[in-house]
């Protein structure tokens, strides 16, 4: 058995932080009850004790799967739309080894269909979605809405496509999100954030999609 299959690592951690990880049938069966938005390329989904990202991983995959779908044939909208594909997909956990799992993962995911579809890679490309990655899935405790070591409070970017070329980038609170979400899932989803209204910064300058890892301090 894989890392990722396994769904235990070890008693301990099971008797600590209820470490079950849930089975590929089973995150296929629950995806497919929101099958239209685990398939959507830019609906958001944060799961708040992701693990290694069973749910994330799963999610992301169907994502690309639309994306070469629509837009396989050009290289430059397969970059542009798999940029917006990561971008809405959010984690945390609060063992700080799955959520760097859980970004390693996610990673190979997005470098595989890349390496599949296209010979030739843009190495910028690859470092902003390593960087949305770093930026997405965080370690964290979803109860208290910290950091379980640093206690600084968690925040969460929200990236929207502009032109199709830049990113606006905004920054919540992961407690705030929460608070103001009826469910716990970020933003209220219909493409505009009309209840989330107060940014901790929301004056980030527009960046090309694919330079997101060198514009930000
Ligand atoms: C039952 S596992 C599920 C993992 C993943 N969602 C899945 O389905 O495979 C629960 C996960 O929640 C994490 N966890 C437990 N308490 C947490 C908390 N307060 N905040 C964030 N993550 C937590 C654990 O580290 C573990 O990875």
């Amino acid at each position: 058995m894989t890392n990722t299959t396994k769904q235990v690592k070890s008693k301990q951690r099971v008797t600590d932080h209820g470490e079950v990880f849930t089975n590929e049938r089973e995150v296929k069966a629950m995806l497919d009850l929101v099958k239209l938005e685990s398939e959507r390329i830019d609906s958001r989904f944060l799961e708040p004790a992701c693990g290694t990202g069973n749910f994330l991983a799963e999610v992301l995959q169907r994502k690309f799967n639309t994306v070469s779908q629509k837009y396989g044939k050009s290289k430059i909208e397969w970059e542009r739309y798999s940029v917006i594909a990561v971008s809405s997909i959010y984690g945390v956990d609060i063992l700080e080894d799955n959520a760097r799992e859980c970004r390693v993962r996610l990673l190979n995911l997005f470098k595989e269909e890349y390496t599949k579809r296209f010979k030739q890679q843009d190495e910028d490309l690859l470092k902003s979605v390593e960087y949305l990655l770093q930026r997405n899935i965080l370690w964290g405790d979803a109860l208290d809405f910290k950091n379980p070591e640093t206690r600084v409070s968690i925040v969460f970017s929200e990236w929207s496509a502009v032109n199709g070329t830049y990113v606006q980038r905004r920054d919540y609170r992961f407690k705030f999100l929460v608070e103001q979400s009826h469910q716990f899932s970020l933003f209220n989803d219909e493409g505009d954030h009309a209840s989330i209204d107060e940014p901790v910064k929301a004056d980030y300058s527009l960046v090309k999609y694919n330079q997101l890892h060198c514009s930000y301090e």
